[in-house]
C-alpha cells in the first residue's frame, strides 16, 4: 500500500452537477484510511496561486446535493506552460501535498498527466455534462443535465400543443451531440440535429410537411450547440426559420445554454461521483496514478490517462501524427473497436429518434 500523508482535491473545466457528490466521496474515503486532505480552489490555477483549504469531514458536510463545485473551477492557460507547472509543483510541495484527485474532462486530464510527469501522482474523475469522454461509458454530470433539459423541453411541448407550434431547442454540446440526441428521443422530439451524424434538411422538412398534413400539432426540434452552418451560424436559429417558412407551423426558437448544467444532481450522478470517488481514493492508496476512472459495461474500472486521452482523440477525428507510436498493436485495434462502438450507438439513438416520432 502507497504512502500518502496528503491528497488534494480539485474540480476543472466546465462544471457539472455531481461534483460534488465526488469531492465528498473522495474527501471522506481518503479521511476513512487516516490520509489528510485538501481542496485546492479554481482547479490548476488553485495550485499555481496557492489556494488550498484544509478538510475535515464536516467540511463535505450536505453537499452532495449541490450543484455546481464548492471547490470553484477555472480554465487556466498559465497551467500549460512550464513556469505554471512549477508553481504548481511548489504549492504542493509547500503543503505536502503527495497525491491529487483532479475531476473534471479531457483538458483536465492533460493537466493531470502533467502533474504526475511532475512527480505528483494524479488521477482523473471524469466529469462532465456532454459526456464526451470516449474511454468511458458514463461522465458525471450527464444525467443531471439531461433530465433538467428533458424537464423544459416537456414544458415547451405543453405550450407547443395548445398553441400548433413548433419549437426549435439549442442544448449544450460543443463537439458532442448526446445531450441533443437522448433528450430528443425521451421527449418525443421530431427530429435531432447533432455533429455526429449528416443531417438530411430536405427529408426533415419533407417529413414534416407529411406529419403536418396528418395532423400533428406540435413539433419539437433539438439542436445541439456545435452544430453550425458553413458561414459559422448556429444551425438551431437558422433550421427554426426554415421550418417556419416551408411548412407553415409557427415556429419558436429556445437556447437553453448553461441553465441545465446547474442544479442539484440526479441519483445516478451522485451514486456515480461516489462510486468513483471511492474507487480514486482506493487506486491511489494501492500506488496506482495516471489513471483515469471509468465506468464501462456498468463496473467502475481504470484506464491508462494517455491511453484515454488518444482513443478520445481517435473517436474526434483529432488524431496527430505520432500518437499512436507508444500504444502496441492490440491497444490501437482497441481504440479502433471503441471508437466504431461509440459511433454505432449514436447512430442507433439517432434512427430512434425518426422511427419513433409520428
Ligand atoms: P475540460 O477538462 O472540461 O476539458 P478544459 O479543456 O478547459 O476543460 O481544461 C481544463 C484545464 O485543464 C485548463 O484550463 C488547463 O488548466 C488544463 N489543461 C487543459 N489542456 C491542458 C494541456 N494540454 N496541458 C496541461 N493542462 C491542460
Ligand atoms: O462542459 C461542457 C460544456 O458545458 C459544453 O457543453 C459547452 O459547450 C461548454 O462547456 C461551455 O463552456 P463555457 O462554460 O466556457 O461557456
Amino acid at each position: 500500500m502507497a504512502k500518502f500523508r496528503k491528497i488534494g482535491i480539485l474540480t476543472s473545466g466546465g462544471d457539472a452537477p455531481g461534483m460534488n457528490a465526488a469531492v465528498r466521496a473522495v474527501a471522506r474515503k481518503a479521511l476513512d484510511e487516516g490520509v489528510e486532505v485538501v481542496g485546492i480552489l479554481g482547479g490548476y490555477s488553485g495550485l499555481i496561486h496557492d489556494n488550498v483549504v484544509p478538510f475535515t469531514p464536516r467540511t463535505v458536510s450536505n453537499i452532495i446535493s449541490r450543484g455546481g463545485t464548492v471547490l470553484y473551477s477555472d480554465r487556466c492557460p498559465e497551467f500549460k506552460t512550464e513556469e505554471g507547472m512549477q508553481k504548481a509543483i511548489a504549492t504542493c510541495k509547500r503543503h505536502g501535498i503527495d497525491a491529487i484527485v483532479a475531476m473534471g474532462g479531457d483538458g483536465t486530464f492533460r493537466g493531470a498527466t502533467d502533474m504526475t510527469n511532475h512527480g505528483i501522482p494524479t488521477i482523473g474523475i471524469p466529469c462532465t455534462i456532454d459526456n464526451d469522454i470516449t474511454a468511458t461509458d458514463y461522465t458525471i454530470g450527464f444525467d443531471s443535465a439531461m433530465n433538467t433539459t428533458m424537464h423544459m423541453i416537456d414544458c415547451l411541448r405543453d405550450t407547443c400543443e395548445s398553441h400548433k407550434r413548433c419549437n426549435v431547442v439549442e442544448v449544450m454540446g460543443r463537439d458532442c451531440g448526446q445531450i441533443a440526441l437522448f433528450t430528443a428521443l425521451a421527449s418525443g422530439a421530431v427530429a435531432a440535429v447533432v455533429p455526429e451524424v449528416a443531417f438530411d434538411e430536405r427529408e426533415f422538412l419533407d417529413r414534416m410537411k407529411k406529419l403536418v398534413d396528418a395532423g400533428k400539432r406540435s413539433f419539437l426540434v433539438i439542436v445541439s450547440e456545435g452544430v453550425v452552418t458553413e458561414n459559422g451560424q448556429k444551425y438551431g436559429e437558422v433550421l427554426a426559420k426554415k421550418i417556419d417558412e416551408e411548412t407553415g407551423v409557427e415556429t419558436k426558437f429556445a437556447r437553453l445554454a448553461h441553465v441545465v448544467r446547474g442544479g442539484s444532481p440526479t441519483l445516478r450522478d451522485r451514486f456515480t461521483a461516489t462510486q468513483m470517488g471511492v474507487y480514486a481514493v482506493q487506486a491511489l492508496l494501492a500506488g496506482k496514478s495516471n489513471i483515469v476512472i471509468c465506468q464501462i459495461d456498468s463496473r467502475i474500472a481504470e484506464l491508462d490517462i494517455n491511453y484515454a486521452l488518444i482513443a478520445d482523440r481517435m473517436y474526434k477525428n483529432k488524431l496527430k501524427p505520432g500518437d499512436l507510436d507508444a500504444f502496441s498493436a492490440e491497444q490501437v485495434a482497441a481504440m479502433r473497436a471503441l471508437a466504431a462502438q461509440r459511433q454505432e450507438e449514436i447512430e442507433a439513438v439517432y434512427k430512434m429518434v425518426a422511427q419513433t416520432s409520428k
